[in-house]
């Protein structure tokens, strides 16, 4: 089959096709013809060297799918082949077929393309885990979320409103702000040019007014979200694009009981995952399947201009997802 794999890690031109062997179904797992692959922030880090291949994981890029059940493994009822699934891979979905374990498989949504499918998985995975799972958010509860135009920012803005929250967001620009706005968010500051603390406690005049933070920027933004943390507020961290090292008064923490938590998704059990996919099957796929809840395409690439996929998310002017087509 053909595949997109990152030849030594570097910049975007280190992704490169290649022909290699179609895999295989394991037992518990599904085949899936791809037809179309969603691209991630994780993947650009593991082009780079910086996010290690799990052992048991494909060693290619990609980390969902949306494409056709094309054979089972042992364990798997032949009843599931023809059907048209999205997928949470551990990595290989950069590629005409992938081989994932048939509990991370979801139906697609009722009236949503290939490519719109594509990219759900992974920020709908995170985000329900994170958001819902170690932040137990609840309805009529405040969110905050740093980067609300990214893949992750648009579902967690999506998802926590159409639950009853109120969401506060941050994003690079005005016009990526007006997009916030647009999706439902209550609060959306532009960074560059507003503090974006002072900003949420003016808006809900209270210097301490959100419930979770979901936070992927790390660094200095770590004490500056745990200030806006109310009683029992809930800090989650997905990711740290400022760095991972900060100063904290743990006086906060102490005051207030606040819960500092955070995870990352890819090595996690089969099982974890299979419990994140039913959770999401049963509270969020309705929404999608209504179109409650619309997709966000920022743009398409065919597979084997990967490369160009990957410069456009490190020029961070995307707003939503890239997809690769295959
Ligand atoms: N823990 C997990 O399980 C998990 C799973 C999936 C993704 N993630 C992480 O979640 C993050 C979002 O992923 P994604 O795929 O949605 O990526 P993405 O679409 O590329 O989003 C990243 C966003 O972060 C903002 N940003 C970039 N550099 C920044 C900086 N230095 N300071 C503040 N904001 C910055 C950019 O928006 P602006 O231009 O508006 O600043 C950009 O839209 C990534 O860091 C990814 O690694 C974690």
């Amino acid at each position: 089959m053909r595949a997109i794999d990152v030849v030594k890690p570097g910049g975007p031109e280190m992704l490169q096709t290649v022909e290699t062997a179609t895999p295989r179904p394991g037992t518990g797992e599904v085949l899936i013809q791809v037809a179309a692959a969603g691209v991630n922030r994780p993947d650009v880090l593991q082009r780079m060297g910086l996010y290690p291949v799990p052992p048991d994981a494909s060693p290619l890029p990609g980390l969902e799918v949306a494409g056709t059940i094309i054979e089972v493994g042992e364990g798997v009822s032949t009843e599931l082949i023809g059907q048209d699934v999205c997928a949470l891979c551990n990595g290989g979905g950069y590629a005409q077929y992938v081989a994932v374990a048939a509990g991370q498989v979801l139906p697609t949504p009722t009236g949503w393309s290939m490519v719109e499918a594509a990219g759900i998985p992974e920020t709908y995975f995170t985000v329900w885990a994170n958001v819902y799972g170690h932040g137990r958010l609840r309805k009529g509860e405040r969110l905050l979320v740093h980067g609300g135009t990214s893949g992750i920012g648009v579902t967690a803005i999506a998802v926590a409103k159409a639950f009853g929250s109120i969401v506060v967001t941050t994003a690079g620009s005005t016009d990526k702000c007006e997009f916030c706005r647009q999706r439902g968010a209550d609060l959306a500051v532009d960074y560059k040019e507003d503090d974006f603390v002072a900003k949420t406690r003016e808006h809900f005049d209270t210097d301490h007014p959100i419930d979770v933070v979901l936070d992927m920027v790390g660094g200095d933004y770590v004490p500056r979200n745990l200030s806006l943390l109310r009683d029992r507020g809930r800090h989650v961290t997905i990711a740290f694009l400022r760095g991972n090292r900060c100063e904290l008064d743990l006086a906060h923490v102490l005051r207030r009981r606040l819960v500092l938590t955070g995870s990352t998704l890819r090595p996690r059990s089969a099982q974890e995952k299979a419990d994140i996919a039913s959770g999401l099957r049963e509270h969020v796929w309705p929404l999608l399947d209504t179109r409650t809840i619309e997709p966000v395409v920022d743009s398409t690439y065919p597979l084997q201009d990967a490369a160009e996929a990957h410069r456009r998310m490190e020029s961070s002017q995307h707003v939503g997802k890239i997809i690769l087509e295959v």
